[in-house]
Parts: structure tokens; C-alpha cells; sequence
């Protein structure tokens, strides 16, 4: 497997159709705040000549937001290699964390990102409430039943990497 930016015109056009099918289109709303997806940094993960995910980061004064990551199959490394792939683009450019939102319902996420180094740092109570009044196609249910009222904010400090050792 391998990641990199999106190039060709095929490339932005399988991104755009996946943040349609998994977020329901380029714009996300995160306390109170819109965001276009397409105004920000990707990476994809291809195996061989296939596309199986992206994420989507925003770098700004020293800081970097994971706006969104997914992987078209799961459970085969591909979270795993483009949230690397976020981190190292994150170290280049001088940031000494990133963070990102998710929902009270992702539970699978959740897992995910603690696994991986992060931890909750911000509960915000009924944003998600709020969210849908500027975006009504979010739903009112979420995954496994749970009804969806909250973001969830985690956070990494960046290290420095992986130094090579004798
Ligand atoms: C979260 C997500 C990006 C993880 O990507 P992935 O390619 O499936 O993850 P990986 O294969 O790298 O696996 C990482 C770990 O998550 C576990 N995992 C992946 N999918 C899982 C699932 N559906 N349920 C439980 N565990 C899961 C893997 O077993 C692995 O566990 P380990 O830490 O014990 O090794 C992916 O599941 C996804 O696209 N989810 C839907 C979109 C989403 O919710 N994105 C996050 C929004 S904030």
C-alpha cells in the first residue's frame, strides 16, 4: 500500500464522491464552524492501481486538524498508514500536535485513535445539535443505535518521529 496527494482529475473525483457517500458531501460543521473539505490537504491510500481511503487534514498557525479519514476497507492497515502519513505531514510542518473531532457515536473511532496515542481533551456537549441546524442532512441516530448529540475532541503530541538506532 501506498499514500500520497491526489493528482489527476480521477483522483479528486474519487474524493469527492467519497466525502459525498461517507460525510454527505465537502462540507463539515464543527462547533458552529463551517469547513470545506476541499479547500484542505489530502492524502489517499492506493493498494496497487486501487483507491482504498483518504484523510483530509488543516494545517494553521502550528496546528493540524484531522478533518477526516477513512478507509474503504477496513480492518487492513489503511486508517493506520494515512493517520501516519497525517502525523509525519504534521512534524514536517512544524505542528506540535494534532487533533480532531468525532462523534459520540463512533465508537470503532474511538478505539482507533486511543490506540493510537490520543486522548480525549474536550467533550462539547449538544454540538453536534447545533451542527444540524447548519447542516440538517446530518442524522439524528448514529452508529450501533446511539443517537447523535456530541463532538468528541482528541489530541496527539507529535514526537519526533521515528529515529533510527544502532
Ligand atoms: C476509523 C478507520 C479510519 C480505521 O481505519 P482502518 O483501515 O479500518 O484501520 P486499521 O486497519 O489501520 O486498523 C486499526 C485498528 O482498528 C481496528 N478496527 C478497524 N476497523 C474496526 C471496526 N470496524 N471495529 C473494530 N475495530 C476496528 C483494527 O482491528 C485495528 O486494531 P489494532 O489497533 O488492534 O491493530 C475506518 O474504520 C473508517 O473508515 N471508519 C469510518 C469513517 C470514520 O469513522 N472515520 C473517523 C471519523 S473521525
Amino acid at each position: 500500500m501506498v499514500v500520497g496527494v491526489p493528482v489527476t482529475e480521477a483522483d479528486h473525483a474519487w474524493l469527492r464522491e467519497l466525502w459525498v457517500k461517507e460525510w454527505g458531501g465537502e462540507i463539515m460543521v464543527s462547533r458552529g464552524r463551517v469547513y470545506h473539505l476541499d479547500e484542505m490537504q489530502s492524502l489517499l491510500a492506493w493498494d496497487g492501481e486501487t483507491l482504498v481511503g483518504a484523510a483530509t487534514y488543516h494545517i494553521a498557525d502550528g496546528s493540524c486538524e484531522l478533518m477526516s479519514i477513512n478507509a474503504t476497507v477496513e480492518g487492513k492497515g489503511v486508517g493506520s498508514l494515512l493517520l501516519a502519513a497525517v502525523e509525519d505531514a504534521a512534524r514536517a510542518a512544524g505542528c506540535g500536535r494534532v487533533m480532531l473531532i468525532t462523534s459520540n457515536d463512533n465508537l470503532d473511532a474511538l478505539r482507533f485513535y486511543q490506540r493510537k496515542g490520543y486522548r480525549l481533551v474536550a467533550v462539547h456537549a449538544g454540538a453536534i445539535d447545533e451542527a444540524r441546524r447548519i447542516k440538517p442532512s446530518i442524522p439524528l441516530v448514529g452508529n450501533y443505535g446511539i443517537p447523535l448529540h456530541d463532538e468528541l475532541e482528541l489530541a496527539k503530541p507529535l514526537g519526533q518521529g521515528v529515529v533510527a538506532s544502532r
